[in-house]
């Protein structure tokens, strides 16, 4: 059903100084920033083998990941795997009753198409599935 990891997200309050430890301590490359203001998150990708590291800094308290950083202080976010047609396989996540915090995929960084499973059905891992832009 998965590809492979496409991404971990990890939870920041200061995106510059995250950057800088990936990149300087970590040798990691900057491939991409964007506001995703759809998820209400100002988002950086690195580049590392086939896959990124996500980091991701809220625009405000009141976002998702404002919140987990009220509530959890920073840190792994989640784990994103890719799939190469969404639609099917939040079909089939669905069949095999897993809980999706987002029923419809929505537009992800980089305009992939991105959905959401709840970690309560996931075993506490909050979890994203992706279809890169061009994938299907
Ligand atoms: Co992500």
């Amino acid at each position: 059903m998965f590809g492979r990891i496409d991404h971990i997200g990890v939870a920041v309050e200061d995106l510059n100084a995250a950057i800088a430890l990936y990149e300087q301590s970590f040798e990691m490359t900057l491939a991409h920033r964007e506001t995703v203001e759809d998820q209400g998150v100002e988002a950086v990708l690195l580049d590392v083998g086939e896959g990124h590291v996500e980091l991701l800094a809220p625009l405000g308290p009141d976002t998702a990941v404002g919140k987990f950083l009220a509530r959890k202080g920073k840190g792994l976010h989640h784990v994103a795997y890719a799939v190469d047609d969404i639609d099917a396989t939040l079909e089939q996540l669905t069949a095999a009753g897993i809980e999706l915090i987002d029923a419809k995929p929505r537009v992800g960084i980089r305009e992939s198409r991105v959905a959401f499973l709840h970690p309560r059905s996931t075993g506490g891992v909050l979890t994203e599935i992706v279809e890169p832009a061009g994938g299907h």
